[in-house]
């Protein structure tokens, strides 16, 4: 039987208020963007600043995925569930954090997805990630449905790089003028996007009834009246348009199946292939046979994609997706990975399964809702911060370091 055991008193003395003094660090309160992002440690705060300050149809845009978010929630679970393995006293003093990626160095092991719709998540939009993304050396990439042309994005981005994202789009002549304008405007890679025959159901944006531009109703309203900053934004900038599609407006689901056409084969991949002179990665990859097709047809890259949970619900994860792809491609086809990526110990991880690069959506478009390019620096600055600090703990001088023996995945075993 055990017994109980005897407390040991704390030995107590009088306060003396003197000692206090050293101690109290009141610093005058500050306010303001700058302030509110420093006080941000990891992108979950800065998702919490986003959400406060953005309309809900924006903010759930971006947050939301297809249907019951399944494949969104799965992506979180999958991510979590990799160990890092420790390795000690390696003597990393700073590990290099630098990957070679389409042709150039990019300074960090993620760059930036294409988004859609971005000046409607902050007035900022692609000018702040182009420029925010070509101040970290990290490449920048403008979508199809962005709100700012190739050329005013290539103006921000400056002498960063910069990807343009391409959909497979039964408009020849358009598209041959978009890849020429990339081409011209000194894009390093185009990202065909492959997994959008139609567009995923969006629940969250069905319920919102979330259009371009937005609609305003009593519940609007109600949700502007305690946004002002974005809606003055908003009110006090250029008019949203799509910079690269014609003057679409309406609801998503009409404006995306407008652009796609299901009946697209990989023959229009062929086409883009003798069009584009730079670098093809073909997006939206997650199974063996996609990655033998894309392939054959000459992509010189693959980014395992599920569309960020936004297009098939229950869709495999990209993390789970990428073994199998990297054995199919062999070692030497550049791998991009993206869906999910919210922390830098998502992209270590990411980088030990067989990626080569990651990009960032969402946690992107929380920084730039968050504080506009300042809050895209910081989130930036964070994932750095963490990749850095990860990285060291694991004793790997540089990204070439991660291997699959870094990790361990209850998923991964047998
Ligand atoms: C566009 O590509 C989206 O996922 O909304």
């Amino acid at each position: 039987m055990s017994r109980p055991s005897r407390l040991t008193p704390l030995t107590r003395r009088l306060p003396d208020v003197a000692e206090l003094a050293p101690l109290m660090r009141f610093a005058p309160p500050t306010l303001g963007r700058k302030a509110r992002l420093a006080r941000a440690a990891d992108v979950a705060d800065l998702r919490a600043i986003a959400k406060r300050r953005t309309p809900a149809a924006a903010f759930d845009y971006v947050d939301g995925a297809a249907k019951r978010e399944i494949t969104a929630r799965r992506s979180r679970e999958v991510f979590d569930s990799v160990e890092l393995l420790p390795r000690i006293l390696h003597g990393v003093a700073a590990p290099d954090l630098s990957v070679e990626i389409a042709g150039a160095r990019s300074a960090l092991p993620f760059g930036i997805a294409p988004t859609g719709f971005t000046r409607f998540m902050h007035a900022e939009g692609e000018d702040a990630g182009a420029a925010a993304a070509a101040a970290a050396g990290i490449p920048f990439s403008l979508s199809t449905m962005g709100t700012r042309s190739i050329e005013e994005t290539a103006a921000a981005s400056g002498d960063g790089d910069r990807w343009f994202q391409l959909y497979l789009w039964k408009d020849r002549d358009r598209a041959r003028d978009l890849i020429e304008r990339a081409a011209a405007s000194g894009y390093g890679a185009l990202l065909v996007t492959v997994d959008t025959p139609v567009a995923g159901q969006r629940l969250r944006d069905v319920r919102n009834g979330m259009t371009i531009p937005p609609r305003l109703n009593a519940k609007t309203v109600v949700d502007a009246s305690y946004r002002p900053e974005w809606w003055w934004n908003f009110l006090t900038t250029d008019p949203l348009t799509f910079a690269s599609l014609s003057d679409s407006a309406g609801d998503l689901p009409s404006i995306i199946n407008g652009m796609f056409d299901p009946t697209l084969s990989l023959r229009d991949l062929e086409w883009i292939r003798s069009v584009w002179p730079g670098t093809l990665m073909v997006k939206g990859i997650l199974t063996r046979e996609d990655t033998r097709r894309a392939l054959d047809v000459g992509a010189d890259g693959l980014v395992v994609s599920n569309h960020g949970g936004r297009q098939l619900d229950r869709a495999p994860v990209s993390l789970q997706a990428l073994p199998a792809v990297r054995e199919e491609a062999g070692a030497d086809v550049p791998i991009v990975l993206d869906s999910g990526i919210l922390t830098g110990e998502d992209i270590v991880a990411a980088l030990a399964l067989g990626a080569d690069f990651t990009l960032i959506g969402r946690a992107y478009l929380y920084g730039l809702m968050a504080g506009g390019q300042e809050g895209v620096r910081r989130v930036i600055e964070l994932l750095a911060k963490e990749v850095e600090v990860a990285m060291s703990l694991m004793g790997a001088a540089t990204t070439a370091d991660l291997t699959p023996a870094s990790v361990r995945a209850p998923w991964l075993e047998g």
